[in-house]
């Protein structure tokens, strides 16, 4: 092959001009040589010493947002030229080679990259990877999802969520893991440390007790401190010690009449004095309500305004209300942060996302998410072989599968494939939180594609005569049923909207073999169960979701997902059956005056009368609720079916500084499986606890007929409860029953120790 000197020249000549252009790229510091570039120095001493050469105003400047008019007016010159986004961006210190930080929401995916033309992997929502209950999953995810932060040049992600679904018809529900604290503390953990091991600022969200949505910024959530410690709190506790996540983001809401982003308690004495985290605590946007107060409680920055921590803080530490050390304090943590995550050291390089790998962790998350509800006569799998005629009906599944909606909302790629109505534009709030966005990837094609010698057809289920007389031709009547959330809109109740009760009855009617896919945030209630063959819990299936359904329906996967919330009967059995939202304003109940957000975003908080929701119930949050007051569910919290069976068998508790449980699954079908096996523990009576709670659990991989022993160790700490008299967690003296089996209500094995 000739050498060609042009080409030579013309390829040099593009890697000046890049190098050029990488020079500008939002967020690159160029590196140069400062004292505390020394990376053998620890994040703290490194923090220190550029502190000591900081200005009052570079300190200041590190502390908040942009300032809510840079949102609405585009920039053209200054440090805001250098954002991503806007509205998550803060200057750094250029002549100090502090970087900026540029931040993103990332709870199903990188979000809003569309806005810059850019391409994002939309995952399946949070509780899709809490049901597969696979810590190793939620690595994988969390290393996707840093990869695409670090190519679009985010240095900095704005997720996981966390929360214990207190409020089930909490809009937001999707985004988080679930109602057990150490279900969800752990994989969002996972999923933080892999980010971190990429170089990223990662962050928890929303502490804490954020429940709903409606009304979120004048609720006030009244909640005793054991039932926040064991629960709410505990999920935080767990997530920040397996990650070392440098942000926590401090929720809207009220906690026993105090904000979240200016509450004593929860930041600083839980947080950073007893949980030693070293991180920052970051206001959710708009969440910050005052300067001295906030500062003083703990918070460290505001998002993404500066009515608070602009030019107020830095006259309050002029005044001395707030006092150098605390502001020191404030610019120490997100210092030592950007040393301890990397983002100095190793500046994220712009380049094309991976879409492969983002295809595969989606897929393989829905895959292991979705769960099997009711499989009666083996309606499931299909037949590939010989299936002749499915009807597919309803929930837009000839052209995608439905997501989550807010900040979270990762840009479906190639655009929304169901417009929304002219009518539902006019709402000022139409394409942040009330239109549905569907991923371009259509069950019915992937239905297709399994099943090439049947006859496929379609119908919206609109109609539910016209559905209905489609599933009386068709062997298999397939009816996606869809149920939108989205931040910013709790859901009025679990029913699913818009007449899909109907479609189901109906459709069921016409075909014994009706199978019902829900695409739903959280629980719904199915008062047609009885009169269906198959249900799957498909949750929000993300960019993959043809290809994992139509594997599920037509056993190429064996479902192995398990509820990692409760599905219950009815809304009457719920902790607090009414859901309340802000009263009317009149003239005991007058709308506040706020700091925050303002205008139309304001709207979306739930701007009202302050009002209160008192969480009674306690430490019973989720299934605890429904075995402490004995009532039946629909599905209980861990439940799932595969196309198999599982036994257990000899259980045999070894108490310690770790309590070892060990036993042996058996796959009593005739198909490979995975099953998650779980361990709860029964703590003893005088510590006055629910009935049980999750202390462990592992998934098995097992082939037809076999067996395999598995040991699970339960730390000490799982066993223990928080006692608020000694502000301390104790182990209670007494008699504790393990139990050990496939879902919260099926524990075939126990066994009781002592302690
Ligand atoms: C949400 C946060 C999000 C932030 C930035 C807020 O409305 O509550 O979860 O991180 O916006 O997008």
């Amino acid at each position: 092959m000739k050498a060609c000197v042009a080409c030579s020249a013309v390829f040099a000549a593009v890697l000046v001009s890049w190098t050029a252009v990488s020079a500008q790229i939002p967020g690159m510091v160029q590196p140069k040589h400062y004292p505390w570039s020394d990376a053998s120095l620890s994040p703290d001493q490194r923090a220190d010493m550029v502190i000591r050469q900081m200005t009052l105003d570079e300190k200041i400047q590190l502390l908040h947002g942009p300032g809510w008019q840079a949102l609405f007016a585009p920039q053209e010159s200054g440090p805001l030229t250098r954002a991503i986004s806007v509205l998550g961006f803060i200057p750094g210190v250029p002549r100090l080679g502090i970087p900026d930080l540029q931040m993103t929401d990332s709870n199903q995916g990188v979000s809003g990259a569309g806005v810059k033309g850019r391409y994002a992997t939309a995952l399946p929502s949070g509780e899709a990877m809490a049901a597969a209950w696979d810590p190793a999953l939620s690595y994988e995810i969390g290393t996707m999802i840093g990869h695409e932060l670090r190519a679009m040049g985010f240095n900095m992600s704005l997720g996981s969520g966390i929360n214990m679904i207190r409020e089930p018809r909490d809009g937001r529900t999707f985004e988080y893991k679930g109602e057990d604290p150490l279900l969800a503390g752990t994989l969002s953990g996972q999923e933080l440390k892999a980010e971190k091991a990429l170089h990223l600022i990662t962050d928890v969200k929303h502490y804490a007790v954020n429940d709903q949505d409606a009304g979120r910024i004048v609720v006030n959530a009244i909640i005793d401190k054991r039932a926040m410690r064991e629960s709410d709190l505990l999920a935080f506790q767990i997530a920040l010690k397996d990650s070392g996540a440098g942000a926590v983001m401090c929720s809207y809401n009220r906690i026993n009449g105090t904000y979240a982003c200016e509450n004593p308690y929860t930041l600083t004495d839980v947080l950073k004095k007893d949980f030693g985290f070293k991180g920052f605590v970051v206001s959710d946007w708009g969440g910050t309500q005052s300067t001295v107060n906030a500062a003083m409680a703990g918070l460290d920055i505001e998002m993404p305004g500066n009515d608070s921590f602009g030019e107020p803080l830095k006259k309050a530490v002029e005044a001395g209300q707030v006092p150098m050390e605390r502001l020191n304090d404030m610019v120490h943590r997100i210092l030592r942060t950007e040393f301890d995550s990397g983002v100095v050291d190793d500046p994220p390089q712009p380049e094309s996302p991976d879409v492969m790998r983002g295809f595969e962790v989606a897929q393989k998350t829905e895959e292991q998410g979705a769960v099997l509800l009711k499989n009666a006569g083996n309606v499931l799998p299909l037949s590939a072989a010989s299936i002749r005629s499915i009807a597919v009906i309803g929930g837009h599944a000839d052209v995608g599968v439905m997501s989550g909606g807010g900040s979270s909302q990762v840009s479906p790629a190639g655009g929304n494939p169901v417009p929304p109505s002219p009518e539902l534009l006019k709402n000022p709030l139409a394409s942040f939180f009330l239109v549905a966005v569907y991923h371009r990837s259509a069950p019915l094609k992937g239905i297709e594609e399994k099943a090439p010698h049947a006859e496929v057809h379609f119908d919206p289920g609109t109609d539910p005569a016209a559905a209905a007389a489609l599933a009386s031709k068709s062997q298999v009547a397939i009816v996606f049923a869809v149920q939108h959330e989205s931040e910013g809109m709790d859901l009025e109740n679990l029913s699913l909207p818009e007449n899909q009760d109907a479609l189901i009855e109906a459709v069921a009617a016409a075909n014994p073999h009706t199978i019902v896919v829900l695409e739903s945030g959280g629980a719904v209630l199915m008062p047609w169960l009885d009169k269906v063959a198959g249900v799957v819990e498909a949750w929000y299936p993300g960019i993959r979701g043809s290809q994992a359904i139509a594997n599920l329906l037509f056993g190429d996967v064996n479902p192995s997902g398990k509820l990692p919330l409760t599905f219950p009967k009815s809304e009457a059995d719920l902790p607090h059956p009414i859901h309340l939202g802000p009263p009317k304003p009149d003239a005991d109940h007058p709308v506040p005056k706020l700091a925050g957000a303002p205008g139309m975003i304001g709207m979306a908080m739930g701007i009202g009368p302050f009002f209160d929701v008192d969480y009674d119930e306690g430490l019973k949050v989720g299934y605890k609720w429904y075995d402490a007051e004995q009532k039946p569910v629909l599905f209980p919290f861990g439940f799932g079916l595969a196309y198999t069976t599982f036994a257990y068998s000899g259980l045999s508790v070894m108490p310690g500084e770790s309590t070892t449980v060990s036993f042996t699954v058996k796959n009593t079908g005739r198909r490979a499986g995975i099953e998650t096996a779980q361990v709860y523990a029964s703590i003893p009576d005088s510590a006055g606890e629910p009935p049980k709670r999750l202390v462990g659990w592992t998934k098995v991989e097992l082939g037809p007929g076999q067996s395999k022993q598995v040991e699970i160790p339960v730390l000490r700490d799982r066993l223990s409860v928080f006692d608020e008299a000694s502000d301390s967690w104790k182990l209670v003296p007494g008699q504790y029953i393990l139990r050990v089996g496939g879902s919260s209500r099926d524990l075939p094995l126990e066994k009781t120790i002592s302690y």
